[in-house]
């Protein structure tokens, strides 16, 4: 199998996240952990059902398959020019945006990165493993991100999407898998942060609530807890960002799934902007909205990985797409 997303619970998934080859650890683990309904989304139809048993046989757990059509069922069309997006007073709008909707704001997506983040492998810089590992260097690397951020501020992309909300209020919500907080700068508030955001921390340990922080920590020295150090213990802050391997919060996929709920009743339109397509569970985004019979579009520079689950693909950078599309 070579792409699957992983979700427990509810429509879309309480909680879940699934990169390609982790798939299978992360469903036998879910179901360790007593996880509801597992669904799995597989693509290449076909060998669907021997995949599925399995997983079923690895977790000792049902398994729902949630298969795609072929692309040849719903081909992905390139566009040259930017083909009408139609909203209307009916319309309920879903976004989805990765590292693509910033890259014309000067941060370089994962992939322009060659899979490597600052020359340090992903697993080392943003894993739990990592950071038990080598808290430091996963704190330099933050900081870094912290202070690369600079002056880079909200492209027209950025723009078009906060526009566009604010001509639907609460008939549209955004999803984002970016934590540099853009799209916060360009006035998006109907808004979650799926992957969590760059300048906010939490503890480690305890619960206390994740909170603002801008601090940099270049020296090595490491912020510890001070709620905990209150009680007589010691405890690392970490980054309020979610990991490969860690679960998204349940809090932030019942938001998508409400959304998803409500915009059944009216004309849902679900658009992806700027993202591969391989990070799961948002990758699969597509493929319930379709189950659901909305309208999908897809705005990337390049085919996504799941370009062939969408209705329509806009070829073409999304500071010059998204303000054509929302302005139709
Ligand atoms: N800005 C950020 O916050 C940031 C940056 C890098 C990575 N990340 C994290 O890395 C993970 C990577 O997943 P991802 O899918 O978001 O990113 P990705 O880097 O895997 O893919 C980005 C996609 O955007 C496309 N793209 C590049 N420039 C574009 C443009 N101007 N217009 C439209 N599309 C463009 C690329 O072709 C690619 O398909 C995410 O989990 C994210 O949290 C975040
Ligand atoms: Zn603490």
């Amino acid at each position: 199998m070579d792409e699957a997303s992983v979700a427990s619970e509810g429509a879309l998934g309480g909680a879940g996240v699934g990169l390609r080859a982790g798939a299978l650890g992360l469903v036998v683990r879910l179901a360790a952990e007593g996880a509801g309904a597992l669904i799995v989304v597989l693509t290449g139809g076909e060998k669907g059902e021997e995949e599925k048993s399995r997983y079923e046989k690895a977790a000792s757990h049902e398994v729902t398959l949630l298969a795609r059509p072929s692309p040849a069922v719903h081909s992905a069309t390139i566009m040259s020019e930017t083909p009408p997006l139609r909203i209307d007073d009916d319309t309920w709008l879903l976004v989805l945006t990765g590292a693509g909707v910033s890259a014309e704001s000067g941060i370089p997506t994962f992939r322009d990165a060659g899979g490597l983040w600052e020359k340090h492998r992903v697993e080392d810089v943003a894993s739990p493993e990592g950071f038990r590992r080598d808290p430091e260097l996963v704190w330099r690397f933050y900081s870094q991100r912290r202070v690369g951020m600079g002056s880079a501020a909200p492209n027209p992309g950025h723009a078009a999407i906060a526009a566009i909300e604010r001509r639907l209020g609460d008939r549209f919500l955004l999803a984002t898998q970016n934590i540099d907080g853009l799209h916060k700068t360009a006035g998006s508030e109907r808004m979650v942060e799926l992957h969590g955001n760059l300048y906010t921390t939490r503890c480690s340990v305890c619960d206390r609530p994740p909170f603002e922080d801008h601090e940099v920590h270049l020296d090595g020295k490491l912020p510890t807890c001070s709620e905990c150090a209150a009680r007589g213990a010691t405890a690392l802050l970490r980054p309020h960002i979610v990991w490969f391997g860690e679960m998204l919060d349940p809090a932030n996929m019942k938001r998508v799934d409400d959304f998803l709920l409500e915009a059944k009743r009216h004309r849902l339109v679900f658009l992806a902007a700027g993202t591969s397509g391989a990070v799961y569970p948002a990758a699969g985004f597509v493929d319930l909205v379709r189950q659901m019979r909305g309208e999908t579009w897809l705005v990337n520079a390049e085919r996504a990985d799941n370009a062939s689950a969408f209705g329509h693909f806009v070829e073409g950078p999304s500071g010059k797409v998204l303000p054509a599309l929302f302005a139709t």
